[in-house]
Order: C-alpha cells, then sequence, then structure tokens
C-alpha cells in the first residue's frame, strides 16, 4: 500500500513538471504509455546529457511529448519503432498535426522473426530495422538514448518480447547512451535487464521511485 501512495505521489509531482509540455493539444494518455515518472526520468536524462539521438521501440504519447521537448530545445531527433500500423499512423498524424514531422518519425516495422530474439518471439522486421535506424544514425550521429517500451509483452509465449532490442541495435548506440526499458515489475523485466547485462555491457539500475522502469548505460 505504501509503495502504491508513494508511486502516485511521484507520478503526480511529475505531471507537474511535464506542465510545460502539456500546453499543446489534447493527448490521451492511457495505461498502455510510459508512467510520468518515467517520462520526467527520460527528459532529465536529455536534458542533462544533452542526448541528440533517441531511438524509441513502440511509439505513443511518449513520442510526441519527447518530439514536443526537441522542439523546444530547438535541437535533437526521435525515431520510433512501432509494429501496429495503424496507431502508427495514429502517432505519425498527430506529429504532422503539430508541426514535429522534422523532429521525430514513426517507422512501421511489423513484427517478424528476429535473429536476436529469444525462441522465436517476434521482434521488429530486421531489414527495417537495420535500414532506418542505420540512416538515423548516418544523418544524427549514434543513438544516445534508447527507449524500449514495445514490442508488448504480456501475452502468452511472448515475455522476452523486449530482450533484442540492446542486442540488435547496440552497434548504433553511442558509448555513454543510455537506455531505458519500462514494465520491470515483471519478472522477464528483470531478467531482461539480467541479460543486456552478461552479455551487452550495460549496467542497469531499477527506478526507486517505483516507475517500474530500469534506467542503464552502455559502456561501448
Ligand atoms: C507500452 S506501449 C508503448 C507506449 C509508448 N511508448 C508511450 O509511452 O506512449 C506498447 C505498444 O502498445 C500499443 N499502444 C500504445 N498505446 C496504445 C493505445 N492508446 N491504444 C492501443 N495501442 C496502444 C502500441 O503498439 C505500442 O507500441
Amino acid at each position: 500500500m505504501e509503495a502504491q501512495f508513494l508511486r502516485a505521489f511521484y507520478d503526480l509531482a511529475s505531471w507537474i513538471r511535464l506542465s510545460p509540455l502539456l500546453n499543446g493539444p489534447y493527448l490521451p494518455f492511457s495505461a498502455w504509455g510510459l508512467r510520468p515518472g518515467a517520462l520526467v526520468r527520460l527528459l532529465d536524462d536529455i536534458a542533462l546529457n544533452d542526448r541528440r539521438a533517441v531511438v524509441e521501440c513502440g511509439s505513443g504519447t511518449s513520442t510526441i511529448v519527447l518530439a514536443r521537448y526537441m522542439a523546444q530545445r530547438g535541437h535533437g531527433n526521435v525515431l520510433s519503432l512501432e509494429h501496429d500500423e495503424k496507431w502508427a499512423s495514429w502517432v505519425t498524424d498527430q506529429l504532422a498535426r503539430e508541426g514535429l514531422a522534422e523532429v521525430a518519425r514513426v517507422v512501421h516495422a511489423p513484427l517478424a522473426e528476429h535473429p536476436a530474439a529469444v525462441k522465436h518471439v517476434e521482434w521488429y522486421t530486421p531489414r527495417t530495422v537495420t535500414d532506418e535506424v542505420g540512416a538515423f544514425t548516418d544523418k544524427h550521429g549514434p543513438v544516445d538514448l534508447l527507449l524500449v517500451d514495445g514490442p508488448p509483452g504480456w501475452q502468452q509465449g511472448r515475455k522476452m518480447a523486449r530482450y533484442p532490442a540492446v542486442p540488435a541495435l547496440k552497434d548504433f548506440l553511442a558509448p555513454g547512451a543510455s537506455v531505458l526499458l519500462d514494465d520491470v515489475n515483471r519478472s522477464e523485466g528483470v531478467e531482461i535487464t539480467k541479460r543486456w547485462e552478461a552479455e551487452c555491457g550495460l549496467v542497469m539500475e531499477l527506478d526507486p521511485h517505483g516507475t517500474r522502469t530500469a534506467f542503464g548505460t552502455y559502456g561501448g
């Protein structure tokens, strides 16, 4: 119970901190989206470490808030991988409505077999990922912030759905890049962070504010 209160209080405080970015058109925040505390953590990392090339797995209101902040700062770009075509179109249209298409782009990447995946749990189409993230880093430099909030991993048999993000993208990461994994409250989230640490040279830390995220740094 106490943890729930702490989390609710932290979320409330985070909404207040996010308010300069919520003055634009209404956004349909939902249970699917990153908690406000996690969004604040991301934006703090961008502000304090001058992040400029952000790749996101799993698009949504987070994509739009990140783009609003990048636009406000006057530099920085976001590339978001999204498996659901309809959702990719909604986020793309919202970015366009807000004049943010130059700042953030959503790429529709259907789920498919991926060589980095665990036991054939599908991840984003390998060719699309390599082409799109390659073109993005050619233009904007290596990825200095990776947000792993998709694809969904709650369905039966898809528990390790988010694992491929770091092994598949580590060649595109800058040394010292931040990596944020959401939904670490689930045991598979902990397993994913442990595997990234053991296999990919990351040091991951669970967020102490109950946002259910783990934040890590890539050693390069
Ligand atoms: C955890 S969500 C990603 C949320 C996103 N990073 C955010 O913070 O808004 C994972 C997937 O759920 C789907 N999704 C996200 N928001 C949705 C919504 N409001 N309705 C339906 N599907 C949604 C998308 O396919 C997305 O890639």
